[in-house]
């Protein structure tokens, strides 16, 4: 018998990926998606990819008669992932009590009707963002959580305290909690991707795009900064291994070898991009020439930050190591899927 894992948000960017891998390590997987920021069809690409069509309900984590309903029509489920969020760091600062009510009332939904369906196991999607501009670098697991500097920040120090508190009190539940540094890329197969809503806000769709002629230049936000070539450092990594990290994950929750009942890791390469880097190793990847101008800098933007992913490579033996230029060109194949395929 397959073991069943249900994935929220698993018709969303990293779910979609992580939903391929969980089918291709032989999990049978539950997909929830309300689909306010993904498309149906995704469902039909994972079949596609892996030969299995995931079952999906159609259901708001929000809807609490919905999710149980969900439990019972999949009897047996033995984890959750939940990815199912909203995720616009600046719509959240205009909208703050819908990020609020989404995040923490889909977490808090999950985490009542877990033990009434007798399901042990929870990984929660967390976000490097909780380590604001770190002190040291790279950033471990240890460091301080910083004040966060957007509610979408902040709802993801509440989850993480959410889960904590509620394992604390004796809830019958093991939690990992996953910190992503910047997921990129796409599946080789370029059926699934990243679909952004409307004028891509991250890097990397905003560089596709551009390269596609659907914009017209990258604004790169500041050359002034305390790096060697002036511009952010981040850690980007292939949501392929991120999304394989997830698998590994839910293994060692369901087989019992967790060192405690929450445990974090840092998802990352531990390598730091700077910004003109990841776009003349796009050029480099593409061929493509991309039309760029420095502008100023964004308000709020972390200067540099990568993970020591060290925590991550000993204890879950994975390691995010697919080279950036097959990463871009992935996006770039991903993109070029879009125009063909009518999408973008
Ligand atoms: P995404 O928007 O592509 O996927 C999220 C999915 O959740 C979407 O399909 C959306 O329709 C669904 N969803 C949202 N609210 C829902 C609800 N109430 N009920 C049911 N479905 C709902 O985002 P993603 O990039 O795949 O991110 C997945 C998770 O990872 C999120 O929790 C996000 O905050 C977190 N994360 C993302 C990044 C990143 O840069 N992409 C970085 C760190 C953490
Ligand atoms: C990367 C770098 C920009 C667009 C955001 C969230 C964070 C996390 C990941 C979820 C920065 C620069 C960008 C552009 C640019 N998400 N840039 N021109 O800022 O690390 O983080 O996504 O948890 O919470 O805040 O990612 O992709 O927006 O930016 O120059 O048009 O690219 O200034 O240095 P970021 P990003």
């Amino acid at each position: 018998m397959k073991e069943r894992i249900l994935v929220t948000g698993g018709t969303g960017y990293i779910g979609s990926h992580t939903v391929v891998e969980l089918q291709n390590s032989g999990y049978e997987v539950v997909i929830v998606d309300n689909l306010s920021n993904s498309r149906a069809d995704v469902v039909d690409h994972i079949e596609q990819i892996t030969g299995i069509r995931p079952a999906f309900e159609h259901v708001d984590c929000l809807d609490y008669e919905g999710m149980d309903a969900v439990f019972k029509k999949y009897p047996g489920i033995k984890g959750v992932i939940h990815f199912a969020a909203s995720k616009a760091v600046g719509e959240s600062v205009q909208k703050p009590l819908l990020y609020y009510r989404n995040n923490l009332v889909s977490l808090i939904n999950l985490l009542e009707l877990m033990p009434k369906h007798n399901v042990g196991g929870i990984i929660f999607s967390s976000s490097c963002t909780v380590y604001g501009q770190p002190d040291v670098l790279p950033v471990t697991e240890a460091a301080p959580i910083k004040k966060a500097e957007s509610p979408y920040g902040n709802t993801k120090q509440v989850n993480e305290e959410i889960v904590r508190d509620t394992v604390a009190s004796g809830a019958p539940i093991n939690a990992i909690l996953l910190r992503y540094f910047n997921p990129i890329g796409a599946h080789p197969s370029a059926l699934i991707g990243e679909l952004p809503n409307g004028v891509p806000q991250n890097l990397v769709p905003y560089v596709t795009q551009t390269a596609m002629g659907i914009r017209e230049k990258l604004s790169v936000f500041g050359d002034d900064y305390d790096t060697p070539d002036g511009s952010c450092i981040r850690d980007y990594i292939y949501v392929v291994d991120l999304a394989k990290a997830h698998v590994i994950a839910m293994k060692r929750i369901l087989e019992g070898k967790q060192k405690d009942k929450v445990e974090v890791f840092n998802l990352g390469t531990g390598r730091g991009l700077s910004v003109l880097e990841l776009v003349h190793s796009f050029e480099e990847a593409t061929g493509v020439k991309l039309n760029y101008q420095i502008v100023g800098r964004r308000a709020g933007d972390i200067v540099k930050v990568w993970a020591d992913p060290t925590y991550a490579n000993q204890e879950l033996g994975w390691k995010a190591d697919t080279p950036i230029l097959d990463v871009l060109r992935s996006a770039w194949n991903w993109q070029v899927h879009l125009r063909e395929t009518g999408v973008q």
